[in-house]
């Protein structure tokens, strides 16, 4: 419990310094707007269907986060060329596709602050999108010739499906532990931090060793990436997308891990019950919410991605000062302490 509260003045002071997006995309404006051309252009079709749906995902507006990362990866390892927008493209339209995709498993209703895309046109069409999207994007880099870009890649996507398939069976069974949570959240999220880090690094670079460790920063940035928004789902700020839903799915994230394993047998056997049920209501979601608070879980959470920051911090402090290590280093802010 002591290093609990010790490190939690480390993440107030830590968190004093804000980020926004907006400081975020200051450094890369002109490449943003050079790479939504090529994004926006992939996703150009003939098929009436399609186009209405992409069409409204397009008013769909993400963080752009991933593309922020193999901008900056890019820069601090050389000079953005058209590999790198390629790199960002692609990523964009894989995590696009793995949101469409984890919504239908989720049973999400909301997204990005609208309706979700299977709440609109339901699961069957979702998944087809999700499918549609996945192949553009792994054509972008097919048609360019880019296989060492498709394997980073793919890497990445085959890891996200098992994360989310190890995820499902561990709601089901409920048995999920803390050394499973961070296997699982480094499967379904990080990888895909990691081959941003790397896609970036490798359209400037070929050195092995620097691949490897922005990789490395990807991942530990992924995981703290993962945790905050595990934390989201605890409210109760507005993030655009269903507060309480990982309660409602039966989805054990780290705060409620926590918190399980500072009960006693009887405690712990009443509130998994409590959480296994599938037809939760809204004050049964709450009574959770409020007693994981209550017992430290978040605080706890918190602490654990503040760990993992500071392990990217670290890995970045191997290369030498410069104006696009800063940048990165406020990146990694940004993701322990964005508000969405
Ligand atoms: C959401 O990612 C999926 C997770 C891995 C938690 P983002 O929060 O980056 O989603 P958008 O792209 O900004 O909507
Ligand atoms: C991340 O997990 C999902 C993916 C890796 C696609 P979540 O299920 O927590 O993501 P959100 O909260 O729905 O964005
Ligand atoms: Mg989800
Ligand atoms: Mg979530």
């Amino acid at each position: 419990m002591n290093t609990v509260t010790e490190a939690k003045s480390d993440v107030s002071a830590g968190s004093s310094q804000k980020v926004s997006l907006r400081d975020l995309r200051e450094p890369v404006k002109k490449e943003l707007d050079e790479f939504r051309v090529f994004f926006r252009s992939e996703l150009k079709t003939n098929v009436f269907l399609l186009d209405q749906i992409i069409r409204y995902l397009m008013k769909m507006k993400g963080k752009e986060l991933r593309p922020i990362l193999v901008l900056y990866a890019a820069k601090l390892c050389g000079d953005i060329n058209e590999r790198t927008f390629r790199a960002a493209t692609m990523i964009e339209l894989l995590h696009t596709a793995t949101l469409i995709h984890d919504d239908v498993v989720d049973d999400a209703e909301q997204r990005r602050g609208m309706f979700s895309i299977n709440q609109v046109w339901k699961n069957k069409a979702s998944v087809l999108l999700g499918d549609y999207l996945l192949a553009k994007g792994l054509l972008v880099s097919l048609d360019a010739d880019e296989f060492q870009l498709l394997k980073i890649m793919s890497v990445a996507v085959k890891a996200m499906s098992e994360g989310e398939l190890r995820q499902l069976k561990a709601a089901k069974l409920l048995n999920m532990t803390e050394e499973k949570y961070f296997e699982i959240i480094r499967d379904k999220t990080a990888s895909l931090l990691a081959a941003c880090c790397e896609s970036g690094a490798r359209s400037v670079t070929d050195d092995p060793e620097t691949l490897r460790r922005m990789h490395d920063i990807g991942l530990n940035m992924g995981i703290a990436f993962q945790i905050r928004d595990d934390v989201f789902d605890y409210g109760p700020a507005d993030v655009g997308k269903p507060i309480g839903n990982d309660i409602r799915e039966r989805k054990i994230t780290l705060p409620f891990i926590y918190t399980l394993g500072k009960l006693s047998v009887f405690e712990r056997r009443k509130w998994k019950k409590k959480f296994r049920n599938k037809n939760k209501t809204a004050a049964e979601v709450d009574e959770i919410i409020d007693f994981v608070r209550e017992s430290g879980g978040l605080d706890y959470a918190t602490v654990q991605m503040e760990k993992y920051s500071h392990r990217a911090l670290e890995l970045l402090s191997e290369f030498p000062e410069s104006p696009e290590r800063t940048q990165m280093e406020v990146l990694s802010r940004y993701i322990t302490t964005r508000k969405k």
